[in-house]
C-alpha cells in the first residue's frame, strides 16, 4: 500500500500535455505497482477517479471508480474500478449534460461544467488488451473530466460562467440540490 501525494493546482505537471504509455511496459511490475499506488492514492482521498499526472506522473493512464447507487439526485449508474491506459474519446451526442464538478487537485471548489453527454472511449486495460465503453451522463462527465488531465486541463477552464466557481461548504448550503459529483 503506498498512498502517493496529490498535486494541486499552481503546480506545472498538471499543465503538461501527458506522455503515451509506452505498451510494452504495460503488466511490468513497475507498471503495476504504479496503478495499485493511483487505487490506493483514488481510496484513501475518497475520489471517484484519478488521473496518473495528480500524482505528478505525466502519463496517460487514469483509475476511475464510481460506486453508484441512489442518491438524492437519483440513481447514479456504477462504474466498477476500471484502468485506462491512453484512452481516446469519441463524442457521440454532444448535448450538453451539466454538473457541479470537483477535484481532488483543486480541493475545497465545486464548479458548474457542461460536457457532451455521450462518448466512447478506446483504451488498453492492465492487460494491455484494447477496451471500448460507451458511457452516457454523470459517468461520460467523470471520464472526460480524467481524461481532461492528460492534456494539462482542469474543471475549472470549462466553467461556462465564472460566476459557477465556489467553496464547496457555500456550494453544499446554496445548490447541494442540483447534480454534483461524489
Ligand atoms: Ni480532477
Amino acid at each position: 500500500m503506498a498512498v502517493r501525494k496529490i498535486i494541486r493546482m499552481g503546480h506545472p505537471t498538471l499543465r503538461q500535455v501527458a506522455q503515451p504509455v509506452d505498451p510494452k511496459i504495460v503488466g511490468s511490475t513497475a507498471f503495476s505497482r504504479l496503478v495499485d499506488d493511483m487505487v490506493d492514492t483514488l481510496h484513501d482521498y475518497g475520489g471517484v477517479g484519478l488521473a496518473a499526472p495528480q500524482i505528478n506522473e505525466s502519463i496517460r493512464l487514469a483509475v476511475i471508480e464510481v460506486p453508484g447507487g441512489p442518491t438524492r439526485y437519483g440513481e447514479v449508474p456504477r462504474l466498477p474500478l476500471t484502468v485506462f491506459i491512453n484512452p481516446e474519446v469519441r463524442v457521440l451526442d454532444e448535448k450538453p449534460n451539466g454538473v457541479w464538478e470537483g477535484c481532488l487537485s483543486v480541493p475545497g471548489l465545486r464548479g458548474y461544467v457542461e460536457r457532451p453527454s455521450g462518448i466512447r472511449v478506446d483504451a488498453l486495460n492492465l492487460k494491455g488488451e484494447p477496451q471500448r465503453l460507451e458511457l452516457k451522463g454523470f459517468l461520460a462527465t467523470v471520464l472526460q473530466h480524467e481524461f481532461d488531465h492528460l492534456d494539462g486541463k482542469l474543471y475549472i477552464d470549462r466553467l461556462a460562467d465564472p460566476r459557477q466557481l465556489m467553496f464547496e461548504e457555500e456550494f453544499l448550503r446554496h445548490h447541494a440540490d442540483q447534480p454534483h459529483s461524489t
